[in-house]
């Protein structure tokens, strides 16, 4: 049966018709969830029963290469054993919840704030592919905010003011803000990188605001200035019209356009609710291969 897409938010959000991915490799199929992707930015894929391996070699399968993890590996090692995989759980090396002062959870407690995922690094991440696989019986989402339709909601001289900028995205930054520091030597790893404010997405055309907690500042602006200028258009691009909030069950595979979108994990309970969720995040480099659309 043909994949189809019930959009679950009045601008984007995709949830695809039943569908085994670990099995998919045929290239019609891969290229409908590319235009599912291109169309709706977040797509949610129910039931899913990735291992590790298989969900690695579907987020290569879909999107090409994928990042060797990004801001963690500056002081810690992946428990999981394949730093192209992240793990985003609560769980400490040995597999037990993490203690309230265990320095992997006050970094991971970043992931609270808007972001978009690797833009402190180049090439920045662009499809993340998140799949569920301990779920608290507590509510624990994850927000999603269309940055295509900020974008266009945007006044006309605000696009204007905007059009050129570039922004410095630093994973630093984002978690000095919430009074995690990297020390000297970890810095050194994490320098940050420089991307446009505004994108275009190739194929679809959408142009989109490109923000996140890691933007420390506008190029070639005052900080301030800058600063203020970031926090003005994060809050326009998360007023609630422009947000999705994904509560999650045990098999839900969710992949975001990163350049499009950007999310937030919600707090519950922490130090009683395991919560185990795994992550691929894809290079946003050129692609030739996956230009064509899928009838
Ligand atoms: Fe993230």
């Amino acid at each position: 049966m043909a994949l189809t897409f019930r959009k679950l938010h009045q601008h984007f959000v995709g949830e695809a018709s039943p569908l085994e991915l670990r099995t998919v490799r045929d290239e019609e199929t891969l290229a409908r969830i590319r235009a599912g992707m291109d169309a709706y930015a977040v797509l949610v894929f129910r039931d899913q029963s990735f291992s590790d391996d298989e969900q690695i070699a579907f987020g290569e399968r879909l999107d090409g290469r994928l990042h060797q993890g990004t801001g963690s590996r500056a002081f810690t090692k992946s428990r999981l054993g394949n730093e192209a995989l992240s793990d985003i759980s609560n769980l400490d090396a040995s597999g037990e919840i993490m203690k309230a002062d265990d320095r992997r959870r006050h970094y991971t407690l970043g992931n609270r704030l808007w972001h978009t995922d690797a833009s402190f690094v180049d090439p920045p991440g662009r499809y993340s592919m998140l799949h569920a696989r301990v779920v608290p019986p507590v509510s624990a989402d994850t927000e999603f905010a269309d940055m295509r339709a900020a974008y266009d909601a945007l006044a006309v001289d605000t696009k204007v003011q905007i059009e050129e900028l570039r922004a410095h995205h630093s994973v630093a930054y984002s978690r000095h803000v919430l009074g995690f520091e990297f020390s000297a030597e970890e810095q050194e790893k994490l320098k940050g990188a420089i991307h446009p404010l505004v994108r275009t997405i190739p194929r679809s055309l959408r142009r989109s605001l490109y923000l996140a907690s890691h933007a420390s500042r506008i190029v070639d602006w005052p900080v301030p200035e800058g600063r203020l200028l970031l926090r003005d258009l994060i809050e326009h691009a998360t007023r609630p019209e422009f947000v999705y909030r994904h509560a999650w069950r045990v098999g839900d595979l969710v992949i975001w356009d990163n350049r499009a979108t950007m999310h937030r994990a919600r707090p519950f309970d922490d130090a009683k609710y395991r919560r185990e969720l795994r992550r691929v995040t894809t290079l946003d480099i050129e692609q030739p291969a996956f230009a064509a659309v899928g009838s």
